[in-house]
């Protein structure tokens, strides 16, 4: 049964919402929309009164996938909504900082896809999910990707035409980096050397830099590179890599700002590939520090074909189970965390408790991120600013910087 609802306001996922909290995607604030109830969510049926915010989202596949949310609103309100989110989860926790503004961060595009892959009537179509649903809708190419990724999904059903054939669906990964695409492929079963060597010779066919199975490198016909500053990134097949290159760009360049020419040892927590690493190396000397040891290799070899680094070490330790403590922290002059979804929910505890006088943490989630703020500023860090970075562009993420100093002695637990 339909009727006739008023959105009040835009939630964090980009749904618009009711006063009474029912979430309609595709709506905006002050719209009268007609909607039928569904599963606890409305759907929107048509709009009575549209909002003057809204604009005609430029993707044909807009309504059908659900990658992205808010394409249907001006680019103003938009920033507003993006900043909003990060001001309602500090708010949220009752830190008062100076919030900037949204530093936009989309550049050329994402560049990285996962497409997954069916069997529709026999004939391998790659694709992205529609919301909330296991459906999947095939793509020609994804506008909101670099231009190199745009035929990702055509190499992923070629792929997927090889591996494929036992109707499995496959989950295709591919990287636009300097020297072509950098393509990973889950969920296929055991490969026999005669189909790699055939899974080879289709790389070559599709011109992929890299195809690797399940992270195991099937071939590498060029180092798959991705410039970083003056440094060039070389992750690992699947493993993290920031959104877009603006944004792995202006995350570095918040990092760096906070810096001063006193910090000449610096901790990198949850370094990943080496963005922020390669960059403070040229300055300081850096410990960087990850669980995922495939990254560190990456890491590693990106260093060494660096010139002009000071000492940049690496380890291999699981922040979560054995954060840096207290002691190995002090040695010091900033630490820069950027964990993933979950916190640094342990590490930072430690860092309450230590001299550091310079702490920059980078959350993709704000909520988790101001939760460890709170931390910190209870162990006597002031949080002097956050900057949050619009690098998911059209969806409900959002990248955050926050810079933290010590102005209180810290209180120490008693050690066993
Ligand atoms: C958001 S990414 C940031 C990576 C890097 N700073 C960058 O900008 O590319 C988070 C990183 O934390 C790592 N990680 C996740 N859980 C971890 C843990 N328990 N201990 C150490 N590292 C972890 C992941 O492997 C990933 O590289």
């Amino acid at each position: 049964m339909s009727e006739s609802v008023t959105i009040t306001r835009l939630g964090a996922r980009g749904d618009g919402l009711t006063a009474d909290g029912l979430a309609v995607a595709g709506a905006l604030p002050g719209e009268r929309i007609m909607i039928e109830r569904e599963g606890g969510r409305g759907r929107l049926l048509a709009i009575e009164t549209p909002s003057p915010d809204r604009i005609n989202p430029f993707c044909p596949y807009y309504e059908a996938c659900g990658g992205c949310a808010v394409q249907h609103l001006a680019p103003d309100p938009y920033a507003a909504w993006k900043r909003g989110i990060v001001d309602q989860a500090l708010a949220q926790a009752h830190i008062e900082t100076p919030l900037l503004p949204l530093v936009e961060a989309h550049g050329a595009g994402r560049r990285r896809i996962t497409l997954h892959v069916r069997r529709i009537e026999d004939t391998a179509r790659a694709g992205l999910m529609a919301a909330r649903s296991h459906a999947l809708v095939p793509i020609e190419h994804c506008p909101i990707t670099v231009p190199a990724l745009h035929r990702a999904p055509q190499v992923a059903e070629a792929l997927a035409e090889y591996l494929g054939r036992g109707s499995k669906p496959l989950d295709v990964q591919a990287t636009a980096t300097e020297s072509g695409l950098d393509v990973d492929v889950r969920g296929h079963g055991p490969v026999s050397d005669k189909a790699r060597a055939a899974l080879t010779r289709l790389a070559g066919e599709l011109d992929l830099a890299r195809l690797a199975l399940h992270g195991d490198i099937v071939v590498e016909r060029r180092p798959p590179t991705l410039a970083s500053g003056e440094a060039r990134l070389m992750p690992s097949p699947g493993g993290f890599l920031q959104a877009t290159q603006a944004g792995e760009a202006a995350l570095t360049a918040l990092v760096l700002g906070a810096m001063d020419k006193r910090v000449k040892r610096v901790a990198d927590l949850f370094a990943g590939c080496g963005p922020f690493s390669l960059a403070l190396a040229r300055s300081a000397d850096v410990l960087a520090v990850e669980g995922d040891e495939a990254a560190l290799r990456s890491l590693d070899r990106a260093a060494r074909a660096t010139t002009g680094l000071r000492t940049l070490t690496t380890e291999r330790r699981d922040l979560f189970r054995r954060p840096l403590l207290p002691l190995e922290l002090d040695r010091f002059d900033a630490v820069v965390f950027d964990p993933p979804r979950a916190g640094a929910q342990a590490q930072a505890r430690w860092i309450a408790e230590s001299k550091v006088p310079l702490v920059v943490g980078i959350s993709c989630d704000p909520g988790t991120f101001a939760r460890d703020a709170a931390t910190l500023i209870a162990g006597g860090y002031r949080l002097e600013q956050v900057t949050p970075v619009d690098q998911f562009r059209y969806s409900g993420h959002v990248e955050l910087v926050g810079v933290f100093r010590r102005e209180a002695t810290p209180k120490r637990r008693r050690l066993r």
